[in-house]
Order: C-alpha cells, then sequence, then structure tokens
C-alpha cells in the first residue's frame, strides 16, 4: 500500500506544481501579450519567477506560444542567462576581462569562495548561491565589478565579501528576490551596489542643454527624405565599429517595401572595455531616443526597439520611466509633436548574455526570440530584418549624433573631425591610467593624446583598441590619428603598462572568443579553440618558432573562412600582437630543445640505476 500512496501523493503533487507552473507561465505570457516573437521576453520572465526553464516550463509555453519544445530548448540552451537546470537564488558573475583580472578580480574571487564556502563555477548546496566567472560587463571603469542577479557592483575590494553575503542573505529573509523588471530598489541594500557616472569629459555631441524636442521639431518641419539628406551632408558613420554612413543606411532602409518599417538601436555593448553606450542610456537617454524618433520619422517606422544587453538589467526601470515621461509630453505615441500622421514608440528588449548578440542579424534574431546565429547576408537588414521587414540597426550614439544633427545641423556636425570622420567620438578608456572613463574627442586626435588626457604612465606597453576584435597597438604607432581613415575603433581603448604580460593578455582574449562563438561555421568553432590552445602553449613557454608559426597561419585561416565578423576578428589579438611585440614571443621561445633520442637513452640508464631495476620487455 504504501509504495501507491506515495506515488499517488507525488503525483498528485506533480500535477499541482505542472498547474501553477504552467498557470504562472499563462500569466506571464498574458501580461507581456507575448506571441512567438517575444519567446525571449516571456524566457526571461520564467527564469526569474521560477530560477531556472525546467522541462514543465518548456512544455507550458509550448502549448501556449504554439512553439515546438525543441526550439524552446535550442532557444534557452544558448544564452548564458538562461538555465535548463536549477541554479543558486542570487547568481554571482564576476567579471574576469584582464582589466578586472589587473585590478584585484582574483582576490575577490577568492574572498567569495572562502566566506560562501564554494569554488567558482558551483551552487551552493541549498541553492541560495551561483559564483562564476562572466565576460565584461561594460563596467571597464570600474573593476573589479560583478554582476549580482540585476545589480552591478562596481570597484570590489575582498573586504567587500562578507558584507555582500549578509545583505543578500537579508533580501532573502524579506523574500525581495528575484526581481523580474529588475528592480533597481534592491540595489541601495547591497553594499558596493552602485555604477558611478563615467563620462570625464564632454565635446559638442554632450555639452549644452538639449531640449528634447528641438531635433524632432527641426525633422518634422522637412520632408522623411531631406532628414535623409541631412545625415548624408553630416558625413555621420556608424559608431558601433564598423563606420557604415548612416544617411545611406537610412536610405536603402526606407525605400525598401515592407509593411513595416523598423527602428532598431543596438545596446548590446558586449565588446570588452565598451561602456559608451551604457554611460548614454543612463546620463543621456533623451538624446539616444530622440535620434530614434528622428530615425522613425525619416524611414516612415512607427515602431523602434532597444536591445538592451542583459547585463544592463539595472537600467530597464529607468529607461522605462523616461519613456513614459516622455510618451506624456508627446515625444512618443500618436501625433507626436502634433504632427497628424507621425506615430511612433520604443519598446525595450533585454538580451540575455551572448556577445554574438551585436552582430546585427544575430541581434535581429535573437529580438525574433531565437538563438542570437547571424544570418546569411543578403538580403541586408536594410531589406530584410527584423520580422523579415526593412529595419535599420543603428548603435546607441549612432542615434545620439543623429539627434544633435537634426538640432544643430548637418554643418555644424561636419565641422568636427578630418575628413573622413566626422564629428566627435565617445571613448571608453579603461586599465593603466589615473582617470578611466568615457572622453568625447574630436576625430582626428592622436592615441598620445588621449594617453595624455586620462593620464596614462609615459611608459604606456601597449594599447589594446576597439577591444579584442580590434588591434594592439605598440608605442611606436601612439603618434596614430583616431579616425576611421587611420585607427578606426568602436571606442573600446584599455591601456597597459610595462607591468603586464602581453602575450597574457592576447591568451584572455583567445578565451573570450572560444565563450563567445556561437558554433554555426567551423573554422571559428573549432579554430577560436585551436589558437587558445595555441596561445596556452606559447604563454608557458612550450612553443617551438614553427608552433608559433602554425598559430599564426591558423589566425589567418579563421578570419578569412568564419561566416561573421565575430570569427573573422577573433584572431585579431594575436595577429596584431605578433606583428608588433615579435621580441616578446621570441623571448617566450620554449628554451628546452626538443630532447633528442641521446637524452632519452641516458634518461633511462639513470633510472635503472636508481630504482635497480631493468624495465621488462613486452
Ligand atoms: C561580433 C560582433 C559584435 C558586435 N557588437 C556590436 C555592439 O555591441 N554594438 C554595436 O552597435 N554594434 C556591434 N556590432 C556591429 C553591428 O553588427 C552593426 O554593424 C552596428 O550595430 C551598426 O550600427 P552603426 O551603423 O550605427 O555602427 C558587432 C558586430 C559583430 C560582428
Ligand atoms: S564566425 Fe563564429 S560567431 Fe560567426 S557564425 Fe561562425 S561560429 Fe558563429
Amino acid at each position: 500500500m504504501l509504495p501507491n500512496l506515495f506515488m499517488r501523493a507525488s503525483l498528485t503533487m506533480r500535477s499541482i506544481m505542472n498547474i501553477s507552473c504552467a498557470d504562472a507561465i499563462g500569466d506571464i505570457i498574458e501580461e507581456l501579450q507575448a506571441d512567438r516573437s517575444r519567446l525571449m521576453d516571456v524566457a526571461l520572465a520564467v527564469q526569474h519567477r521560477f530560477g531556472h526553464i525546467s522541462k514543465d516550463s518548456v512544455k507550458a509555453i509550448s502549448a501556449l506560444l504554439g512553439i515546438h519544445p525543441v526550439e524552446i530548448e535550442d532557444m534557452v540552451s544558448f544564452y548564458a542567462f538562461l538555465d535548463q537546470e536549477p541554479r543558486g537564488r542570487n547568481r554571482i558573475r564576476l567579471s574576469n576581462t584582464p582589466i578586472s583580472l589587473m585590478k584585484g578580480a582574483m582576490d575577490v574571487a577568492c574572498a567569495f569562495e572562502e566566506v560562501l564556502d564554494l569554488k567558482l563555477g558551483e551552487t551552493s548546496s541549498d541553492f541560495e548561491f551561483t559564483l562564476e566567472w562572466t565576460s565584461d560587463i561594460g563596467m571597464a571603469d570600474q573593476e573589479p565589478a560583478a554582476l549580482i542577479n540585476d545589480m552591478i557592483l562596481t570597484g570590489l575590494t575582498p573586504s567587500d565579501v562578507p558584507g555582500i553575503i549578509v545583505s543578500l542573505r537579508r533580501l532573502k529573509d524579506k523574500d525581495d528576490l528575484p526581481p523580474f523588471p529588475p528592480k533597481a530598489a534592491h540595489a541601495a541594500l547591497i553594499p558596493k551596489a552602485i555604477v558611478h557616472h563615467s563620462l570625464v569629459q564632454s565635446g559638442p555631441l554632450l555639452s549644452g542643454r538639449l531640449d528634447p524636442a528641438a531635433g524632432i521639431k527641426a525633422a518634422l518641419n522637412m520632408p522623411p527624405e531631406k532628414v535623409i539628406e541631412e545625415m548624408t551632408a553630416s558625413k555621420l558613420r556608424g559608431r558601433g565599429g564598423a563606420g557604415f554612413p548612416t544617411g545611406m543606411k537610412w536610405r536603402l532602409t526606407r525605400k525598401s517595401e515592407g509593411e513595416e518599417h523598423y527602428v532598431l538601436c543596438n545596446a548590446d555593448e558586449g565588446e570588452p572595455g565598451t561602456f559608451k553606450d551604457r554611460m548614454l542610456l543612463a546620463e543621456f537617454p533623451d538624446l539616444v531616443f530622440d535620434g530614434m524618433t528622428i530615425a522613425g520619422y525619416a524611414l516612415g517606422s512607427r515602431q523602434g526597439i532597444i536591445y538592451l544587453r542583459g547585463e544592463y538589467a539595472c537600467l530597464w526601470e529607468p529607461l522605462q520611466a523616461a519613456l513614459q515621461i516622455r510618451r506624456e509630453q508627446g515625444l512618443l505615441g500618436s501625433n507626436i509633436c502634433g504632427d497628424a500622421g507621425f506615430d511612433f514608440d520604443i519598446r525595450i528588449q533585454l538580451g540575455a548574455g551572448a556577445y554574438i548578440c551585436g552582430e546585427e542579424s544575430a541581434l535581429i534574431e535573437s529580438l525574433e526570440g531565437k538563438r542570437g546565429a547571424p544570418r546569411d547576408r543578403p538580403p541586408f537588414p536594410t531589406e530584410r530584418g527584423y520580422l523579415q521587414e526593412p529595419s535599420a540597426v543603428d548603435n546607441v550614439e549612432t542615434y545620439a549624433c543623429a539627434a544633435r544633427i537634426m538640432e544643430r545641423g548637418a554643418a555644424w556636425f561636419a565641422s568636427f573631425g578630418t575628413k573622413q570622420s566626422a564629428g566627435t567620438k565617445l571613448m571608453c578608456v579603461s586599465g593603466d591610467c589615473a582617470r578611466p572613463g568615457v572622453y568625447e574627442v574630436p576625430f582626428g586626435i592622436t592615441l598620445n593624446e588621449l594617453l595624455d588626457l586620462c593620464g596614462a604612465p609615459a611608459d604606456t606597453a601597449y594599447v589594446q583598441m576597439s577591444g579584442p576584435s580590434g588591434q594592439a597597438v605598440a608605442p611606436k604607432d601612439f603618434g596614430r590619428r583616431i579616425a576611421y581613415e587611420d585607427l578606426s575603433t568602436g571606442g573600446s581603448t584599455m591601456i597597459f603598462g610595462p607591468q603586464r604580460d602581453v602575450l597574457d593578455v592576447a591568451l584572455q582574449f583567445a578565451k573570450f572568443f572560444v565563450d563567445e562563438s556561437c558554433g554555426w561555421c567551423t573554422p571559428c568553432r573549432v579554430g577560436t579553440t585551436l589558437l587558445k590552445q595555441g596561445m596556452e602553449k606559447i604563454v608557458d613557454g612550450r612553443a617551438s618558432l614553427a608552433d608559433i608559426s602554425a598559430t599564426e597561419a591558423l589566425a589567418n585561416t579563421v578570419a578569412r573562412m568564419s561566416r561573421c565578423g565575430l570569427g573573422q576578428t577573433a584572431p585579431n589579438p594575436i595577429l596584431t600582437t605578433m606583428r608588433n611585440f615579435p621580441e616578446i614571443y621570441e623571448a617566450r621561445l620554449a628554451r628546452e630543445k626538443f630532447t633528442s633520442l641521446t637524452a632519452l637513452d641516458d634518461a633511462l640508464r639513470e633510472a635503472i640505476e636508481v630504482q635497480g631495476r631493468e624495465p621488462v620487455e613486452v
């Protein structure tokens, strides 16, 4: 009898749980008014509600949204912030970039391990804590930093750790965690849960009071085509890295036929060392919203979407509040600024921890609730983007520039910078310097001038420009100009003093690309792992000259054969350090020559003598 009773009881419990799980998911879907394309929001909400996305949750989502369970599991397994198995209620993710490591992240990690009696990568038996490394969280100017649930903690030291854990345990007693949508209120209860202002130097883009309506009104006073002409005349180029002319992108999107046109803002900002978009969204959200609204008018779009990286979930609430104020001011919604027929609104899509989702076609896939795998192109997003409709994907800073251009004029904007690089650039400075942060500088200044501005030491050994996907710049090139025609950059500027190990940093970046490859194509999936192994051998001093040549050849193959920008740029840290610092590679060559057969015979004879035993013939 007993087993039957037990079985019936557990079955009943299971069905109750299933019902409550399905009910809760039903509520989530209803609240979000979600359809298939909002699978990411549903998955994030389920993750926050239950701590993971179980098989039962998958079944419930599948039944309610009409998506095959395999498709849901496929999507969930792709993202670092979505789990299929239970993890700790408090998820402690420590940033392990070269910058955070050189600022003491390892000591902070050891302190967490000690206080929690956990190893990195483990979850406590009571499922209260999971401790793990994560890649860049957009805090390079405030490292060591951590992401705990949705809160960002900065400037951590080992002595902060006990207080943080005590506070997190207290939050549990209040049953306040986990929060979704992210609640900024929790941050006030945790030591060091603070993001400091990052803007150190402003220029024409960020100085002066912004009348939120000025740029929009100026745009509305001209036909949409003229707005695009203004963008072209301003010579604005995309600030996300590639420098594509914005006017041309908007023109291509406008002229593509579709039932809808979409304005997409790329706020994925996953390139290690970059944090300008976080700063803009935190401190100048209206400038970005203005730019998106102007784009909406120019493209004939009714919908803008900001793809906000999961690491910036703490910005969710303030951004939603800022959007609501704009709706109340008539700057979003119907008949914007009294212009009959111009309807436009903006929603925010939170990401879930995948660097590749910064690549525009992967971003669109993710927006549609799928794995963030890049699409084959053509067709380009301007033709067939979000939901197969024409879409302009632009960087946060690009939209901020567009707003100022409409407010102050194309000629005003083009008067700054160089011939091929108009305007100013937001540079994110981190590493070995006195004043890390965001600097607005005119295009054309030299790297040396930027290093002076931020108080970098005179003996700076090298600068990693534009993040791991950029290049390692040696002191002989510090006189180069920051501009698309010379040192092209998305903004990340990591400074390394003479005490840093160039090769070890290149290895860290190689590991980053292994973790972030989406795995779709072999050159990148396998190649990044082989490159990491090659660099490990080099850093350990076990590599011969032939190993270094083989690593270089492989790096060139990965760059040439990979399907998208991630794989094509992943070998850059290795190739540019090999090019600029050959003497460091040479000095790290294996000192011991290959052990000859005679040496092996000698070693064998010695072993026989010591052990007094002859080898057994087999
Ligand atoms: C792996 C990878 C990651 C990227 N990450 C970002 C990003 O975080 N933010 C961004 O604006 N562009 C990123 N890009 C570039 C985008 O694909 C796209 O070019 C950009 O959003 C276009 O905007 P823009 O014209 O305003 O620069 C990335 C590209 C690749 C290949
Ligand atoms: S290059 Fe890398 S990230 Fe891009 S599609 Fe191939 S595997 Fe994915």
